[in-house]
């Protein structure tokens, strides 16, 4: 009789073992981690290949994505970062839609202990240890580059060159960076001046709006510098509406590269494409479980981008994917 009692026992004893390596086992291959990411908004077909590449990134890696969408608005932002750490989701990564601002609820991150992660536009703070890592694009070069194809364009020239600059949103890493960039080309050029320069808000509507307003006026130009493919959209339909020809009426230089840029490029109605990729959806999962192990990582981590010119043969240029 004690015998078959010790061997109830002993049956016991291995089976609650299993049962504990089972569940170690079950929850080891189910570990993933919570990413809250709040996006700024839908302005463009760049910002809706953004959250598309977030998206499909967050389901190939397994990743728990809350996905909060600001539609604009800074304050949204704010909300949406203090309902992540209230929630003590593993990391959290934004898109902050203005530079400042976001020193306070930064701090509220560090201080809960979750890293954070700033994606496509940048942040200006004191200081630098509240987040973790900057992923995204580098705004000045692309401004750089925008102006050095006005540069060879107009090599062979020393007539004025009067150039137009659709804005992005102000206090905007993306307007303030391709502003910056394209300034400084300019002054080795003394014969390319900005006649006028407003904030279109990365905006179709707000591209349309301002050419229209501008083609009203007396005022005369060369060339339209637009901070995204977006409002470069709106101004051609103006364009095109007051009987223009973009592209050779006017020069027009974009930001983006998306498919229907590239379009328009081949069409001969924009001149130049500056890229900017939204494409970073593996990129962050890939950095966000990095931090998670523990690993060291850059404090900036830059796309690799081109610029596509009337000059190029595009034919076999892949999809752009946005
Ligand atoms: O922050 C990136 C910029 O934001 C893109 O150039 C633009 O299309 C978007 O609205």
């Amino acid at each position: 009789m004690k015998r078959y009692v010790w061997l109830i026992l002993i049956m016991m004893v291995i089976t609650s073992c299993e049962s504990v390596d089972n569940h170690i086992e079950t929850q080891y291959q189910s570990t993933s981690f919570v990413l809250g990411f709040s996006q700024l908004g839908s302005e463009s077909g760049w910002r809706i290949g953004n959250t598309a590449s977030i998206k499909k990134a967050s389901e190939d890696y397994g990743v728990d994505l809350i996905y909060l969408n600001a539609e604009q608005k800074y304050e949204n932002q704010i909300k949406h970062l203090r309902r992540f750490i209230a929630n003590q989701v593993d990391i959290i990564a934004f898109s902050p839609i203005v530079s400042t601002g976001w020193d306070n609820v930064l701090k509220e991150a560090k201080d809960a202990g979750i890293p954070v992660i700033i994606t496509d536009r940048g942040i200006t703070t004191v200081d630098e240890s509240l987040y973790t890592t900057f992923i995204g694009s580098d705004f000045e070069a692309e401004g750089r580059k925008a102006a050095n194809f006005l540069m060879d364009y107009y090599s062979e020239t020393d007539k004025e060159i009067r150039i137009v600059e659709l804005r992005g949103t102000d206090n905007s890493t993306p307007a303030l960076g391709r502003s910056a960039g394209f300034r400084t080309i300019l002054e080795e050029n003394k014969n390319m001046e900005i006649v006028y320069s407003t904030d279109g808000d990365f905006m179709n509507a707000r591209g349309k709006e301002i050419m229209k307003d501008i083609l009203k006026s007396n005022l005369t130009f060369d060339v339209i510098y637009s901070h995204n493919d977006a409002m470069t959209y709106g101004a051609i339909v103006a364009l095109e509406e007051a009987g223009l020809m973009p592209g050779m009426d006017v020069v027009i230089v974009s930001v983006d590269g998306e498919q229907e840029s590239i379009e328009l490029l081949k069409q001969g109605k924009i001149n130049c494409v500056v890229e900017c990729t939204p494409l970073i959806g593996n990129k962050l999962m890939e950095i966000s479980s990095m931090i998670l192990r523990g690993e060291a990582v850059p404090k900036e981590i830059y796309s690799n981008e081109t610029v596509f010119t009337m000059w190029d043969d595009l034919t076999d240029l892949p999809e752009r994917g946005y």
